[in-house]
């Protein structure tokens, strides 16, 4: 029988023989040389194609992107995630739930928030420091991402850096902030950690809360929150008031965690 390249003008004959020699994908594609073989599966890179038309995504290509980004937030957040490692640990392993039955609601919260495909209701944890709030936030936040859920983690020092620079006169400074707002926006869950911090900053206050309430009518994304009071003390703060605790509640499952702080458990008292 004759053998395909036989038949072949010269021009695709070194395609063909190009293709046999390139190492193999790993999508199991074959590698796009510049020609169709109807009813061969071609992969561009980000792509698959046939002869027909686009097929979807290549999942190597997906795979890389989310390994990417699982990356990049790994170093904006090398502070807080070397704090945590330091101190009690990292992530939902290892986590005590059996220091008090809020600590295991709030676990449970934390992890169906983060098997969620997106998320489908929020999280609300209130309770004083200590508690796990950042860990259990944090925690979410990379296995929503290596999942592929395009999720945000923000605390509330950035988010008010953010509102600020947003109506910034220079521009660049204000385009800035209003493209990570839109972030927020349009991820699918956002991790909202430290609402309700102590900042002294009156003026500020007005801003804040606006810039909260606006963020929150406008997102797509289900939030977790974590907040740094009490439920009755989060209604009277003044970043947050009546209208935007009453957002954070939406559809929300709420944990009020209690207990002494763990940072102390693991204290020496000198006497
Ligand atoms: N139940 C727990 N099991 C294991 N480690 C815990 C637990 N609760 C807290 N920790 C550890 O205690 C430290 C403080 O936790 P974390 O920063 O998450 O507290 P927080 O509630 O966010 O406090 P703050 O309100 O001050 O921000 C971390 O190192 C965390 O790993
Ligand atoms: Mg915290
Ligand atoms: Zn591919």
């Amino acid at each position: 029988m004759e053998k395909a390249e036989d038949i072949l003008p010269e021009v695709l004959k070194n395609i063909v023989v190009q293709q046999r020699e390139l190492p193999p994908l790993e999508c199991g594609a074959a590698r796009w040389v510049g020609s169709w073989d109807p009813g061969v599966t071609f992969c561009m890179g980000a792509m698959h194609m046939n002869a027909a038309g686009v097929l979807g995504r290549c999942p190597e290509a997906r795979k890389a992107e989310i390994r990417a980004r699982v990356e990049s937030e790994r170093k904006r957040l090398a502070g807080p995630l070397a704090v945590l490692a330091l101190k009690g640990g990292v992530g939902f392993s290892g986590f005590d739930w059996s220091r008090n039955e809020s600590a295991a609601k709030a676990l449970g919260a934390m992890r169906r928030f983060s098997e969620g495909r997106p998320p489908i209701s929020g999280v609300l944890l209130t309770g004083p420091t200590g508690l796990g709030k950042t860990r259990l936030l944090l925690a979410s936040h990379f296995a929503l991402l290596e999942a592929g859920v395009n999720s945000e983690y923000v605390t509330s020092p950035a988010l008010r850096r953010l509102f600020r620079d947003a109506s910034s006169f220079t521009e660049e400074v204000a385009e800035t902030a209003r493209g990570q707002l839109d972030r927020l926006v349009y991820a699918s869950a956002v991790h909202a950690d430290d609402l309700g911090d102590v900042e002294d900053d009156q003026r500020a206050r007005g801003q804040f809360t606006e810039g909260i309430k606006d963020l929150l009518d406008r997102s797509r994304a289900v939030w977790a929150f974590a907040v740094n009071l009490s439920s009755e003390e989060a209604e009277r703060h003044p970043d947050l008031s009546g209208k935007v605790v009453s957002r954070m509640q939406y559809g929300a499952e709420i944990v009020p965690m209690e207990g002494s702080d763990y940072r102390l458990s693991t204290a020496t008292v000198l006497r």
